[in-house]
C-alpha cells in the first residue's frame, strides 16, 4: 500500500484506546492489537476501496474492525493449536493463561463488531450480512480444521474446503467490503471476493509450508507445530498420496505418538516430506493459486493502472517469509 496510507491506518489503529478496566482483560487485548502483525486485512479493505474512491480515511473502522476480528481468531487459535509463540512473542495463553486468552479474545470480537457498526447507511445490511456470515464461516474451518486432527484420511478436496473458510473468506470479505463501501459495481465486489479466495488459499498453503520450511526467527512461530498437532495439512495429505508402504506406516506411527520428543516426530516427518519433493508439489500449487488470483483483476471495470497497488500487494505476498 502506498507507505502513507499504510502508516496513516498504523496510526490510527495504534491510537484506539483499550486502556480500561480490568486491565487483566484489556492488557492482552492491547499486547496483540499492538504487537506487530502484516495488517494484511486492512491493506487488502482499503486498497480495494481506493480502486474506487479516494478518500482511505473513511475506511479506517471497517478495516480496524476486519483486523481486530482476525486478532480474536488468532488468541483462540493459539489455545487450540497449542502455540507457544506468535509475531516473535509468547502467545497470550502463554504469557499469561488460557482463560485470559478465551476472555480477551472474546472482548476483541465485540470490539470488532463495535467498529463494523459505524458503515454508512446505504450499506448497513448489506455489510453486516457479509460479516455475519463470514465470521460463521471462520468458526465452521477452525472447527474442520480441529476434526482433521483426528481423522487419518482427509483428501485435498476436504482440506481446500476447510481452509476456504478458515482463511480465505475473511480476505474475501475484506476486499468485497471495500467494495462495497466504495459504492463499486456488484459485479466487481464478486471478482474482488473471488480475487480474495484465490490469494487467500495460496496464503494458507504458504503458512503451512512455513510451518515446516519457514526460518523462526523472521515466520515469528515455532515451526511444526503442525506436525505436532496431526494437522491435515495439503503436505501431509501429499505426503500420504505418495508414500511408500514404509513411510505410510511410519506416518501413522508417528500420529499414534504420545511421547514427549516432539523434535523427533517433526524430523522425521519433514524428513519424508523431503525424500518425496512435497515442498516442490506445494509451491506449484501456491504459484498457481496467486496465478488465478491475478489474471482475475483484468475482469475488473476499473483500468488496469488503478488496480497495480492492489496487485503489487498481492504480487508480494507470493514470496512472504512470515
Ligand atoms: C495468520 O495470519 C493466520 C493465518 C490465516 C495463516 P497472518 O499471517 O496474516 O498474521 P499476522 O496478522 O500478520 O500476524
Ligand atoms: C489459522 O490457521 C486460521 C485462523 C486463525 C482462523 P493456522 O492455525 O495455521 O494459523 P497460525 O499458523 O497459527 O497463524
Ligand atoms: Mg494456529
Ligand atoms: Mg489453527
Ligand atoms: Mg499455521
Amino acid at each position: 500500500m502506498n507507505t502513507n496510507v499504510s502508516d496513516q491506518f498504523e496510526t490510527y489503529f495504534r491510537n484506539l484506546n483499550y486502556s480500561r478496566e480490568p486491565q487483566t482483560l484489556y492488557a492482552p487485548v492491547e499486547y496483540t492489537l499492538c504487537g506487530g502483525g502484516k495488517r494484511l486485512r486492512p491493506q487488502l479493505l482499503i486498497l480495494s476501496y481506493l480502486l474506487y474512491k479516494d478518500n482511505p480515511q473513511d475506511v479506517f473502522a471497517a478495516a480496524a474492525g476486519m483486523e481486530i476480528f482476525h486478532n480474536f481468531t488468532l488468541l483462540h487459535d493459539d489455545v487450540m493449536d497449542k502455540a507457544q509463540m506468535r509475531r516473535s512473542r509468547p502467545t497470550v495463553h502463554v504469557k499469561w493463561n488460557d482463560n485470559t486468552a478465551i476472555l480477551s479474545g472474546d472482548a476483541m470480537l465485540v470490539l470488532a463488531y463495535r467498529y463494523l457498526a459505524q458503515v454508512p447507511d446505504f450499506c448497513h445490511g448489506q455489510v453486516q450480512e457479509l460479516i455475519n456470515e463470514t465470521f460463521m464461516e471462520v468458526m465452521e474451518g477452525q472447527q474442520y480444521d480441529m476434526d482433521f486432527e483426528t481423522m487419518s484420511v482427509v483428501s485435498v478436496e476436504q482440506y481446500m474446503e476447510m481452509i476456504r473458510l478458515k482463511t480465505s473468506v475473511l480476505l474475501a470479505a475484506c476486499m468485497k467490503l471495500g467494495a462495497i463501501l466504495a459504492g463499486a459495481p456488484q459485479k466487481d465486489c464478486e471478482i474482488l471476493y473471488n480475487i480474495g479466495i484465490n490469494a487467500g488459499l495460496a496464503f494458507q498453503l504458504q503458512d503451512d509450508l512455513l510451518d515446516v520450511y519457514g526460518d523462526p526467527l523472521t515466520f515469528g512461530k515455532n515451526v511444526g507445530g503442525d506436525i505436532s498437532c496431526n494437522k491435515k495439512t495439503f503436505m501431509y495429505i501429499n505426503a500420504r498420496l505418495n508414500a511408500s508402504s514404509q513411510m505410510l506406516a511410519e506416518l501413522d506411527r508417528w500420529e499414534k505418538y504420545s511421547g514427549n520428543d516432539m523434535k523427533c516426530k517433526i524430523d522425521a516427518v519433514t524428513d519424508i516430506y523431503n525424500k518425496l519433493g512435497i515442498k516442490d508439489i506445494c509451491t506449484r500449487k501456491i504459484d498457481n493459486l496467486f496465478q488465478t488470483a491475478i489474471d482475475l483483476f483484468s475482469d475488473l471495470s476499473v483500468t488496469s493502472d488503478r488496480c497495480k497497488v492492489l496487485r503489487g500487494l498481492i504480487e508480494s505476498m507470493i514470496n512472504r517469509n512470515r
